[in-house]
């Protein structure tokens, strides 16, 4: 066995990674864009000679250290954590192609905390000048850290043709530019870019809503209003450049978007559909509230209404990660690895050659025992079912759990043996036109082994039928 198995129940391991990685895209993207908030408000206070300006900005600034030093840090680690283990197939292509992308970004990181400190202690200690200038290599570095984690996330989506030649040959290094800088690069930095300027915003509102609207009526308005400014880019560009990002996504990857707006009548299959509603709802809400209380109304602005906008740009930041997961599947790198970490260059191997003997997943004694020769009944029945758990195990179990999320026994519970069968013979064949192929993987093994399977999936929703 070279892996280990991570069963999470009920959530399944994809919302492990799901969860942490929401919270860490909140956090980093305002690390970012509140990188260029800090430098960018405190050269006005200094410009305008505005103490009580420069206090709510040290305010902030303590509030943003703790914020993105800690909790980005911890859920930036969490995700290797969680990725490792869901998904060790994935996680190892990606680092064998891109170890030197992580060596740079960790310097980059390494630089960026270490300003974000000198910026904070360094308050009213320094000249003013020298104290911008830190908070600009704050903002600098931090930015650099999304140019280089953009390449290897949006490799994951587009590898890009030059890539795909290459890969499983050993020379996929050679090509690392051209899978760094593939054909969704540029519209997702500037996405991302976009909804991190967005996010200074919000959070700022955070710090802002808390300034007393008695005692310091016209700080709070100017700072309210202000922040409410760093939304105007992103609703005013987000629509092109998401449109550029899915002009550049290869047409195969569209279709589940398709779909899903196709369907979106008799409610089939809209989870991309229904994800990329939610943002556009919130992002509207957003702006909405913006405008009406933190513009209009500044001093009847309170923690609430900030939080309340914090929690819908958590929403919408939730909503369009998921699309964009949705968006690659069945794949964890496009068109070269299923999500269930078989290689799409090793389908036709498993097929003829059999899953469970060489499936990573499988220990040498469940190996064995999907080798060895039974002859009384019971033990014949119950390897059988062994089999078709294993097949389930590394083939299924990326995306679907038991009785949670995507749950098997929810999905097949309308269906005998029989359908069950024919489920599987469609995912067995995958054809051209199966709708399957917009988001699973083919079903690969012997004959046998998919009959194991089903065999196994009938056992989990027992029916007459069934047996
Ligand atoms: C890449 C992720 C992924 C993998 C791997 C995967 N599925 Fe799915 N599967 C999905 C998604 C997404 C749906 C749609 C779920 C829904 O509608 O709630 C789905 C739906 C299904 C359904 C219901 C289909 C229908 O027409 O109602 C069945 C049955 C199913 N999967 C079986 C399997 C089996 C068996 C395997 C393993 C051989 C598997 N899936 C592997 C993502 C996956």
């Amino acid at each position: 066995m070279n892996y280990p198995l991570w069963d999470v129940p009920v959530i399944g391991g994809m919302w492990v990674i799901g969860g942490i990685a929401i919270i860490h895209v909140m956090i980093s993207h305002f690390a970012i864009g509140g990188g260029f908030y800090l430098p960018m408000a405190e050269r006005k206070a200094l410009r305008e000679g505005r103490d009580d300006w420069m206090q709510v900005l040290r305010k902030h600034a303590k509030f943003f250290m703790v914020l993105t030093a800690v909790f980005g840090a911890v859920t930036g680690v969490g995700i290797w954590f969680s990725i490792g283990l869901a998904n060790p197939e994935g996680t190892s292509t990606l680092i064998h192609n891109f170890v030197f992308g992580w060596a740079m970004e960790y310097a980059f990181f390494l630089a960026e905390i270490t300003a974000a400190a000198v910026y904070y202690y360094t308050w009213g200690r320094v000249s003013d000048r020298l104290h911008l200038m830190i908070g600009w290599i704050y903002a600098g570095t931090a930015w650099m850290s999304l140019v280089i984690i953009n390449g290897i996330l949006a490799f994951m989506l587009t590898p890009g043709r030059a890539w795909l030649e290459v890969a499983g040959t050993g020379d996929e290094a050679a090509r690392f530019w051209s899978a760094f800088f593939n054909p969704t690069y540029f519209p997702s930095l500037a996405l991302r870019t976009l909804v991190c300027i967005s996010l200074a915003g919000i959070w700022a509102f955070v710090t802002a809503s808390r300034i007393d609207s008695y005692a310091q009526p016209r700080l709070k308005t100017e700072v309210l209003r202000w922040s409410v400014k760093w939304l105007i880019p992103s609703f005013v560009l987000l629509p092109f450049c998401f449109a550029w990002y899915l002009a550049m996504v290869p047409e195969q990857q569209l279709n589940l978007l398709e779909l899903g707006i196709s369907t979106i009548g008799q409610g089939t299959f809209t989870q991309v559909t229904r994800a990329a509603l939610v943002t556009v709802m919130t992002s509207a809400t957003i702006a909405a509230i913006a405008y009406l209380f933190a513009w209009r109304h500044p001093l009847d602005f309170n923690f609430g209404h900030a939080c309340a906008l914090l929690f819908l740009a958590f929403a919408a930041t939730g909503a369009t990660e998921y699309a964009r997961e949705m968006l690659r599947k069945p794949y964890v790198v496009g068109d070269h690895m299923y999500s269930n970490g078989v290689r799409k260059s090793d389908v036709d191997r498993f097929n003829r050659d059999g899953y469970l003997t060489r499936s990573p997943w499988a220990r040498p004694a469940e190996r064995a025992g999907v080798a060895a020769v039974v002859t009384s009944g019971s033990q014949v029945e119950a390897a059988h079912l062994g089999r078709g758990w294993l097949m389930f195990r590394g083939q299924c179990m990326a995306c679907h759990t038991i009785d949670g999320y995507r749950s098997m026994r929810r999905l097949l519970a309308d269906r005998d043996r029989e359908a069950i069968g024919s489920i599987l013979t469609m995912l067995h064949e995958y054809k051209e036109d199966s709708t399957y192929r917009a988001y699973m993987p083919p079903l690969v093994g012997l004959p046998e082994e998919v009959d194991a399977l089903g065999d196994y999936l009938a056992t989990l929703t027992p029916k007459p039928g069934n047996t």
